[in-house]
């Protein structure tokens, strides 16, 4: 079991290069089940996600090369349309699998994704639009069995803006006889770099980024090779880390209109962030002042996969700022650890209310998730002494190397295995 040792705290200074998104790599590697050929991903990140990812591809059939940050996959030989349940355990997010399988193969068996550190994952979403696309559907002992002849194509509306229903639905009708239009669709970026791979393949999708996406089905794909856009939720770790310890930073590669309700919100606290062509430059001089309330909604509103983070920054800032969290149910698990480093805080259903206190002091402590891990590393450099955090397989999932990344801008941060 490995551990992350940090001694604060030390302002941060010096750059950072972004690397690509988690939440935008994944479905492309989906995607790359559909065109039967050759998938040149760059800036893909080395992941534990994107490591599980991998496995799934060869156990359908796919050949994986992953070396720089570059994967590159052949789907040419898939020979499986099942994905077993050790590996749907891995990544419950594997769920997005379903629509580019039954899109190759015309049918495809998953386990049923449960529930996850977050509380219920229901994919109700994404199994109504699949029967109303005409794709049978059994569900039994856990499992979860698709069969289409025809996808039917045709006007699908989303009760919720759901992220991972809505690429589904896409994967599914990209190759199809027909125009599908989803509306109410997620407006997510990482939806409208999932259009943009599709379409490098073929595809003939418009409208990602807005609430509503047309789908105009093709006959066939063909090979293709894309960058993966920046992951705009490493970014504001690193500029949430910033404005919680001090200190100055450029993000090398950011693009702060994807992380504007973030940076409204911290600039209204005190820091200063200003896009310079393709960097965003972070500074913070002074203790930051709270915020008027923090409530988690679907892009463009504050994403609830920034409030751990963002509640360690406000854990220390002067003032009471009240955190709501409206998307997942079981979202405050870093609070009791936040408390245990000398936070004020109090939670009462989906409501938190933060107290800023001038410092907090390291502790030892535990990471319950992926998000609510980073928070605690952002507590940690900004506490006094050392702070150990367990369970950071947790932080893998979405942190290529955290350690080394906090290293390079100053802080005293290393991993331990025991
Ligand atoms: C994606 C992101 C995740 C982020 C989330 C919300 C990926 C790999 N993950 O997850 O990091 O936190 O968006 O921005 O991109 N829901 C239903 N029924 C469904 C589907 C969803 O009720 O069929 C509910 C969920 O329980 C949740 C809300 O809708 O309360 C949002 O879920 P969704 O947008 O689907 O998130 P994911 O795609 O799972």
């Amino acid at each position: 079991m490995s551990k992350l040792i940090i001694n604060g705290p030390k302002k941060l200074e010096g750059e950072i290069d972004l690397y690509g998104a988690k939440n935008a790599v994944l479905p492309i590697m989906a995607a790359t089940v559909l065109n039967g050929g050759k998938n040149v991903i760059k800036n893909c990140p080395s992941l534990a996600d994107v490591h599980s990812t991998f496995k799934i591809l060869e156990d359908l059939g796919c050949t994986v090369d992953y070396k720089n940050r570059i994967a590159i996959i052949d789907s040419y030989g898939i020979n499986d349309f099942c994905i077993k349940e050790n590996l749907m355990r891995e990544m419950r997010s594997s769920i997005i699998f379903l629509g580019a399988i039954i899109a190759r193969c015309r049918k495809a068996v998953i386990s049923y994704p449960g529930g996850c550190e977050l509380g219920p994952r229901p994919i109700d979403l994404h199994l109504k639009a699949f029967k109303q696309l005409g794709v049978e559907i059994e569900e039994s002992h856990g499992y979860i069995s698709c069969k289409v002849d025809k996808i039917k194509p045709q006007n699908l509306h989303l009760f919720f803006p759901s992220v991972g229903a809505t690429e589904n639905i896409m994967l599914l009708s990209t190759i199809s006889d027909g125009e599908t239009i989803i509306t109410n669709a997620a407006k997510e970026p990482e939806i409208v770099d999932l259009q943009n791979y599709l379409n490098s393949m073929g595809a003939k999708i418009t409208g990602a980024g807005s609430e509503i996406i047309s789908i105009k089905g093709v006959k066939e794909l063909h090979d293709t090779e894309h960058s993966v856009m920046p992951d705009r939720i490493v970014a504001s770790t690193y500029i949430c880390a910033t404005a919680c310890c001090g200190g100055e930073i450029v993000l090398k590669n950011a693009n702060s209109l994807h992380m504007q309700s973030i940076l409204v919100l911290l600039r209204e606290a005190g820091i200063n962030a200003e896009q310079s062509g393709k960097n965003l430059n972070i500074s913070c001089k002074k203790r930051l002042t709270s915020a008027s309330a923090i409530k988690t909604m679907p892009y463009p509103g504050f994403p609830t996969d920034a409030q751990a983070i963002t509640m360690s920054v406000f854990s220390k800032s002067i003032g009471t700022t009240v955190f709501v969290e409206n998307m997942f149910e079981n979202r405050f698990k870093h609070v009791e650890e936040l408390i245990r480093m000398g936070a004020d805080i109090t939670v009462d259903g989906r409501v938190a209310v933060i107290k800023g206190v001038k410092n907090q002091l390291g502790a030892s402590v535990n990471a319950s998730d992926l998000r609510g891990g980073a928070a605690l590393v952002i507590a940690g450099l900004g506490a006094l002494g050392i702070t150990e955090i367990s369970n950071i397989h947790h932080i893998d999932r979405g942190y290529e190397n955290i350690e080394s990344e906090f290293s390079k801008l100053g802080a005293d941060i290393y991993r331990i295995s025991e």
